[in-house]
This record gives structure tokens, sequence and C-alpha cells, in this order.
């Protein structure tokens, strides 16, 4: 576990997890590249969520649906007159400020989400609320900014040709409501889980992979009969709870969940629970779960004039179903979870080595095959071929012996297999363990079994 952001990010560049974005052009502000070992975990992760939450879970199914939809999808959802954010800048230091924000750290419990615009500003002058940069109280007149990417859609640019990127994954799934439960022949409850690129032109951006203007979501839209008698929310509450514990591995000591007050919840929620990480720059949202009513059906409903509603066959009755949300980003979950493996330890010899203790499911690489020797190389290079049939392996042969474990160690493959002098003679090779940097002699004819039970 670390709590240095600076050190971790310098770190994951060295490695190959994540660069800059478009670094040779000086870089584009708050953008990063996924390099070969960041996709790795990226899919992993991904992968991970994808069987726990859709395909192993009985009821659930899954969509890939557009980016770019229908711009009266997000008329009705809402986001075109309310997806926005409040900004006040400093006329001194020319800070830019998200309202809310600068409100909460004046005072966390001022309940800000009810005020008008005018009563907002009237606040921040009568509190005298100072710029967190420069001190100043000379703030600017509050602007509303709208946080979805714009954009054409064909040859010719006018109003009609407008059409926004997705803000969040969400709304697509929304919309193929009946297209998935009919063609699925789903009976309530069911869930419909989606993974894909979102975006948002944030005001305030940054904390590395925290908060980017270009963001994967991973949501899940679970539908019920509001007549269930079964707490969906909790189910589902439980669900994150057992997911960012047992799968992804996080300490429980360093995620926490927070009820939102009645007050400051969103126009589509009944209710929220954030699950928010110890990250290094302090408690703050990872996973976002909702209970959204008949918010959404109710509102597509209305907006496209499809009917909507679900055929309850018991009663044969017409009902909206209700809908509970569990969202969270993929680079934020993969933040909390490097966060969580960085380690530096210190050996006996008085070295230092740094370990990232990541679950073998999210490693990048499941085990690495190390020769010895140059002497080794062939036969370590067929046997690195064979494994690949079975497990996400690599194979290093640059430098020596002592260095190469390191790096194994410092990109988080849990088993290391070395061919060495003998393994040519006993047809036995050495497995290093990462976290315990135990070693075992493993029969080459076992090696696929002995993996297995570690992986
Ligand atoms: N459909 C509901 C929804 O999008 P949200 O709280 O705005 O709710 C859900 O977002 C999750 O998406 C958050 O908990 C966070 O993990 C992730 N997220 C949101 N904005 C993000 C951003 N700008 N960068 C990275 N992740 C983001």
């Amino acid at each position: 576990m670390t709590k240095n952001i600076d050190e971790l990010v310098a770190h994951l560049k060295d490695m190959g997890f994540v660069f800059q974005g478009s670094e040779i052009y000086g870089g584009l502000a708050n953008s990063w590249d996924y390099g070969p070992l960041g996709v790795a975990i990226k899919n992993n992760l991904k992968q991970l969520w994808w069987s726990y939450f859709v395909s192993k879970n009985p009821l659930n199914v899954g969509i890939d649906s557009s980016i770019i939809l229908n711009t009266n999808v997000w008329k009705s959802s809402g986001h075109l007159s309310g997806f926005n954010d409040l900004l006040i800048e400093c006329k001194t230091c020319h800070s830019r400020y998200r309202v809310d924000k600068l409100i909460e750290a004046f005072d966390p419990s001022f309940a800000w989400a009810k005020l008008s615009i005018p009563e907002l500003a009237d606040y921040i002058k009568s509190q005298k609320l100072p710029c967190p940069n420069c001190g100043s109280h000379n703030f600017s007149e509050i602007r509303q900014f709208t946080l979805m990417f714009k954009t054409n859609q064909g040859v010719i640019e006018s109003e009609k040709s407008t059409v926004y990127l997705r803000p969040e994954t969400a709304q697509g799934i929304f919309i193929n409501f009946k297209n998935v439960q009919r063609s699925q022949r789903k009976k309530l409850p069911f869930g419909v889980g989606q993974i894909g690129k979102a975006f948002r032109n944030e005001i305030t951006p940054g904390n590395f992979i925290f908060r980017t203007r270009e963001f994967e979501q991973m949501e899940l839209e679970f539908f019920y009969n509001p007549e269930d008698e079964k707490d969906w929310f909790v189910y589902w509450m439980n669900q994150v709870e057992t997911f960012l514990a047992q799968r992804v591995g996080l300490n429980p000591k360093n995620y926490r969940l927070h009820e939102i007050p009645k007050d400051d919840l969103a126009h589509y929620s009944k209710r929220t629970i954030d699950f928010e990480y110890h990250f290094p720059f302090g408690w703050e949202e990872l996973w976002g779960l909702a209970h959204r009513g008949v918010f959404d059906l109710t509102a597509h409903q209305n907006g496209s004039g499809a009917d909507l509603t679900y055929l309850e066959p018991t009663k044969n009755q017409k009902i909206l179903a209700e809908v509970i949300e569990p969202s969270v980003g993929v680079e934020r979950l993969l933040l909390a979870i490097f966060c969580e493996a960085f380690t530096k330890e210190k050996l006996a010899n008085g070295e230092e080595r740094i370990v990232m203790k990541l679950p073998t499911k999210l490693a990048p690489y499941q085990v690495a095959v190390l020769p010895l020797q140059k002497q080794q190389k062939l036969a370590a290079s067929e046997l690195f071929e064979t494994l690949l049939t079975n497990f996400n392996a690599t194979y290093d042969e640059t430098g020596n012996i002592g260095k190469r474990y390191r790096r194994q160690d410092a990109i988080g493959t849990p088993l290391i297999v070395t061919y060495d002098f003998d393994s040519a003679v006993d047809h036995q090779v050495t497995v290093r363990h990462r976290d315990t940097m135990s070693q075992e002699r493993v029969a080459i004819s076992e090696l696929d079994t002995y993996l297995r039970k570690y992986l």
C-alpha cells in the first residue's frame, strides 16, 4: 500500500503500465495512454468485472451500445439541461473551481445542492470564501458549464447535426431495455451490464487517472418489479463489497460506505451510496450505487413514445421496472488497485525491493520464464512458448538473474520459472513465488498442474 502518488506514477511510467498521453508533442493535459502492462491489467480487470457481474450471474446479460446516440436520448435523460457543473473563477490568479468543491472545502456539511445560482453567489460573498490558490476573495460570476463533449455527424455542420459523446454508458442500456428483454425472453428481475468509454469535459480533472475527460465505465442496470419484496439495493451493495474485498483484493480498512444525504442526491436518484477509497490524496468516490427508481424508463418512454412497460405474467399487469445501478470507472478502480499493490520491502541484505502485490487474476503476466544463463536460452524459450498455451506468460533473458527477479516483482508477476544448468538433466525447473520469495523445484512434466494450483 502506498500513500506516495508521485512515486507510484513514476514507477508505472517506468515499467510500461501508463504513459503520458501525446507525450512526444508535449502531452495533452490529463490524458493517459496504457502501455503493454497497463492494457493487460485493464483487460484482466474488465474480464473479472464482466465475469462477476454479467456472465457468471444467472440473472444478467450484457450489451455494447454506441458511444454517439440520438440527441433526444440526452434530452430525455436530463443530461442536456442538467449535466452541468457550476464554474467560478478567481479574478486575481485565474484559477477555476467547481462551486460545490469550493464550498465543500470551506464547510463540508453545507447543503449547497438546493441553492440557486444567485443564492450560491451570495453565500460565497457573505462568507468571504477565499480562493484556495491565492487567498483572494475576488471571484467572477458563476457560470454553468456543460460536461458533454459536442461534435457533428455528417458533412454539414448545423444545430441539427450536433451530437454528443456519451458521458455515461447507462443510457445505452435503458434505451435497449425492450430489445434485450424481448430478444432474450427475460423475466424481471434481470440486469444488463456494459463496459465502455465515456467522455466528460471535467472542469477539474486530475490526480493522475482518478478523474480524466476520457475514461471507461463498468455499469450494471438491474431491473426489477417495484412490488418485489427483495431489497435489491442491499443485494447489490453486498455484491460490490464482495467484489472489492475478494476479487480485486482491497483491504476493507481502505474503503468505506458513504450514504449521500437526501438533499445532495442526483435528480434521478432515490438513494445513493458511494464506496469511497482512501487514495493518497484523501477519501474519494470509487464506486457509486444508485437506486434510480422508475426515472429512466419513464423518461425514455415519455421522450420516445415507445412502450417501455413490462407485462408481469403472473398478474397480467403492465408495470415500469425500477432500477438499481452499481457504476464504477475502470481507471479509478485500477488506481485503487495500484495504490493497494505498490509495496517497498527491505531485504535481509539491506537492499530494497519494489513489489506490486497484485491479485494473480489481475497481474499483467501470471508467470515469467527466465534462463539462468545464455546456454539455457533455447530450452527456456521453448518452455515459455509451451506455457503461453494456458497462461499469460512472459520471457526475459536480459541482465543478471537478480535484476530480472526484481523486474518481475516490480510488475507484479506472481510466479517465476527459472531454467538452469540442471534442468536439461533432471527435467526440473525452479519456481519462485513473488510475495514470499520462496523457491521450489518442480518437474517440467508437472509444471502446468503446479502453476494452475497457484494461479
Ligand atoms: N451512470 C451513473 C454515473 O455515471 P457517476 O457517479 O457520474 O454515475 C460513476 O459515475 C463512476 O464512474 C464513478 O463512481 C467513477 O468511478 C467513474 N467516473 C465518473 N467520472 C469519472 C471521471 N471523470 N474519470 C474517471 N472515472 C470517472
